[in-house]
């Protein structure tokens, strides 16, 4: 049973990286293995509709994209967590969610069935409605999503302040206990 953890900021070993790791590291405790995949520095471009994914489980974009695919396909749960920008997801992640949610509906619904939710961070506000986005991709695809004691956001601006948001670290903790709670059950 594995857990990928996607990080959907451009900027390295920043919040959303911070949330992340310490989400994941609850799973771990569980015993189910994880990964973190931070997207910061990789090339992952908005979907152009060319439909090549109705027609074979491909992307006809040469980016990075697809091997993350792969790895949230043979993923039992998936977290994507995002900054908030401008009130809303990253670039980098409307990518990911545009291109595997469409890459997922067209084979076979790949992520149906499986466990995931969203993370969010912001230095003042956005949080819910960047929260919202991710969990509207989330259950258009099929995926089971587990709660936490308080919607999984937290507060930060530098590199570093999340670690003192004690309440978004719970949270994050709490949910990814109930992702790996979950999953052991769906495997049982
Ligand atoms: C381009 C840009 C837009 C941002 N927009 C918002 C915003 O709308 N609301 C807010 O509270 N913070 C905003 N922020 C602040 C980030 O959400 C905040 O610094 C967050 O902790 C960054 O996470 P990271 O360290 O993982 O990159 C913005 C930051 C950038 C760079």
């Amino acid at each position: 049973m594995k857990v990928v953890g996607i990080v959907g900021s451009p900027r390295k070993n920043g919040n959303t990286e911070f949330l992340v790791s310490h989400a994941l590291k609850s799973i771990a405790e569980e015993g189910l293995e994880t990964e973190l995949i931070p997207l910061a520095g990789l090339d992952i471009r908005p979907c152009t509709a060319c439909m090549a994914c109705q027609k074979e489980e491909r992307c006809s974009i040469d980016d990075d994209l697809f091997p993350i695919y792969l790895k949230m396909k043979a993923a039992d749960g998936i977290i994507i967590a995002s900054p908030v920008y401008y009130g809303s997801a990253t670039a980098l992640v409307k990518g990911l969610m545009e291109r595997t949610g469409f890459i997922s509906r067209h084979n076979g619904e790949v992520f149906s069935h499986k466990v995931g939710g969203p993370i969010s961070v912001a230095r003042r506000a956005g949080q819910n409605f960047t929260l919202a986005q991710l969990t509207f991709w989330f259950q258009i695809l099929g995926f089971f999503t587990p709660g936490s004691t308080y919607w999984n956001m937290a507060v930060g601006r530098e590199r570093g302040d999340v670690e003192r948001d004690e309440e978004g670290l719970r949270i994050v903790r709490t949910f990814g206990k109930n992702m790996a709670f979950l999953i052991k059950k769906l495997n049982a």
